[in-house]
C-alpha cells in the first residue's frame, strides 16, 4: 500500500478503505508517512468529503491509538455529554447535579479554554480547593459514592487525533464535517459511558453557522455512535449570542450556582434542563416529560443544590460557594462598562468577538501554555432584539491589570450591532432540533 494511491483516491473523490486509512493514520503516528501527505489527504477530503462508513472507520482507528476509559466500576447509568463549543457554555456545571438529582451517574472527563471557547476544567478550578487531578480510584469512589464526578483529562485519550488535529489547523481543513465528526467521536467513544447526548452549538460563537451544518455534522456523529452500539441524541442549540450573561471562569460558576437555585437566567436555565431530561430519557430512567417535570421540583425543593454542594466537597471544594457564591468565588472589583455608542435594538451579535474579549481580558487561553487569570470577564446585560439607549451598558468588564481592555473593548464594540429598526426575526429559540 502507497500513501500517494490512498490521497489520489481520495483526490479524484473515491472511497478510502478501513486499510488504507488504518494505513495513513498508523504510518502518520510512528513518523514513517510525512506530514506533507497526510495534509494532502486532509485537504483532498475537505474537497471530496467522506462518506459515513470512512468517518466511523476513522473515528475507530484514533480512538484505537490511546487509552479506552472503562466506566464499568461505577454502578448505573452513565450517560455522558458533549458540547461541539461555544460562549458562556456553563452547562456541564449546572447539569451534573441536575441529572444526579434524577437517579444518573455523572462520571465525566472534561476539557479546559482554548480560544474564543471556555473550558469545563477552568471553571471548576475557580471554586477553591476542587480538584480536577484525580487518580482512577478517587474518581470511581467518587462516582460511587456521590453519584458525580468531572475530572481533567489526564489519559492519552485519542493521540492520533491530537497530531491530526493539530496539522488540520495549520491546513485550514479543521472546518470539515467529516473530519470534525471523527475526532470528536474518537475521544468521546474512548469513554465507556452507556450513551451520549451531544449539543450541536450553531450559530456566530459555534463551528457551525447554520441549523443546515449542524444538522448534517449531528447525523454524521449520531451514526458513528451508533455503528458503535453507543446510544446517543443531538441537540441543535442557539448560539447566535452569548449562553446565559456572563463569560468568564468565576463569573460563570456564580451563573451556574444560580441556576441550579433556580435564579439563573432564563434560556441558560431552559438549555440545562432540556440536556438533562433528554440524558435521563437515553438513559431509560424516565421520559423526557417527566423528567422536565421532576426537574423543575428538585430546582424548587432544593434538591439539585443539595447535589452540587455534596458533588463539589467530594473534590476538595469549598461548598459554601453554592449558599454564598458571591463570597467565596473571587470575582475582580475592578470593573469598566462597555457602554452603548448609540441609541437602538441590538440586531446581531458576533458572539465568537465576545468570547474573544474575554480571552484578551485573561479568562482564557491564545495558547495552550498561557495562563489564565479565573476572576476576569464579561457581565452581558443586552442580547438580540433588546432595546439600547446611548451611553447605557451594555456588558461590563470585570478586569485585572494583565487585561487587554481597549482591545476587549474594541472587540465588543465589533460584536454589538445596534440599529434603529427593530430586528424582524431575533433568533431566540434555545433548541432548533433534536435528532436520534
Ligand atoms: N472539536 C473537536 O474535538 N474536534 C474538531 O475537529 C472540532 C471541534
Amino acid at each position: 500500500m502507497r500513501a500517494y494511491d490512498i490521497i489520489k483516491k481520495k483526490r479524484d473523490g473515491g472511497v478510502n478503505s478501513r486499510e488504507e486509512i488504518q494505513f495513513l493514520i498508523e504510518g502518520y503516528l510512528k513518523g514513517e508517512i510525512p506530514d506533507y501527505q497526510v495534509a494532502a489527504w486532509l485537504m483532498a477530503i475537505f474537497f471530496r468529503h467522506m462518506e459515513e462508513e470512512e468517518s466511523y472507520n476513522l473515528a475507530e482507528i484514533m480512538l484505537e491509538s490511546g487509552d479506552i476509559i472503562d466506566l464499568s466500576q461505577i454502578e448505573g447509568e452513565k450517560i455522558d455529554k458533549h458540547s461541539t463549543g461555544g460562549v458562556g457554555d456553563k452547562t456541564t456545571i449546572a447539569i451534573a447535579p441536575m441529572v444526579s438529582s434524577l437517579g444518573l451517574k455523572v462520571a465525566k472527563l472534561s476539557g479546559r479554554s482554548l480560544g474564543h471557547t471556555g473550558g469545563t476544567i477552568d471553571k471548576l478550578e475557580a471554586i477553591p480547593g476542587f480538584k480536577t487531578d484525580l487518580q482512577v480510584d478517587e474518581f470511581y469512589k467518587i462516582a460511587n459514592e456521590v453519584g458525580i464526578v468531572v475530572a481533567g483529562q489526564t489519559a492519552n485519550i485519542a493521540p492520533a487525533d491530537k497530531k491530526l488535529y493539530a496539522l488540520r489547523d495549520a491546513t485550514a481543513t479543521v472546518e470539515e464535517l467529516s473530519l470534525i465528526a471523527s475526532s470528536i467521536m474518537s475521544k468521546k467513544l474512548a469513554v465507556l459511558s452507556d450513551g451520549i447526548v451531544l449539543d450541536v452549538k450553531v450559530g456566530s460563537g459555534a463551528f457551525m453557522k447554520s441549523i443546515e451544518d449542524g444538522r448534517n455534522l449531528a447525523k454524521i456523529m449520531l451514526s458513528i455512535a451508533k455503528r458503535h452500539n453507543r446510544k446517543a441524541k443531538a441537540l441543535i442549540t442557539n448560539m447566535h449570542q452569548p449562553l446565559g450573561e456572563t463569560v468568564g471562569n468565576s463569573l460563570e460558576v456564580l451563573e451556574a450556582v444560580n441556576t441550579v437555585k433556580g435564579t439563573g437566567p432564563k434560556d441558560f436555565t431552559e438549555l440545562c434542563i432540556e440536556i438533562s431530561s433528554h440524558m435521563a430519557d437515553l438513559a431509560g430512567i424516565i421520559s423526557y416529560q417527566e423528567a422536565k417535570k421532576k426537574l423543575i421540583e428538585n430546582i424548587e425543593a432544593g434538591v439539585v443544590a443539595k447535589k452540587m454542594k455534596e458533588w463539589i466537597k467530594a473534590q476538595g471544594g469549598n461548598e459554601k460557594v453554592v449558599d454564598n457564591p458571591e463570597k467565596v468565588l473571587s470575582i475582580s472589583k475592578n470593573t469598566v462598562d462597555f457602554k452603548a455608542k448609540n441609541s437602538g435594538h441590538v440586531n446581531y451579535i458576533d458572539t465568537e468577538k465576545i468570547g474573544m474579549a474575554s480571552m484578551y481580558l485573561g479568562a482564557g487561553r491564545e495558547k495552550k501554555e498561557d495562563s489564565i487569570d479565573l476572576s476576569v470577564g464579561l457581565k452581558i446585560f443586552k442580547k438580540l432584539g433588546d432595546k439600547v439607549e446611548k451611553d447605557e451598558t451594555i456588558a461590563t468588564l470585570f478586569i485585572s491589570q494583565n487585561s487587554n481592555v481597549e482591545y476587549a473593548l474594541d472587540l465588543l464594540d465589533q460584536a454589538y450591532l445596534i440599529q434603529e429598526v427593530i430586528p424582524s426575526y431575533v433568533s431566540n429559540d434555545i433548541i432548533f432540533d433534536v435528532l436520534e
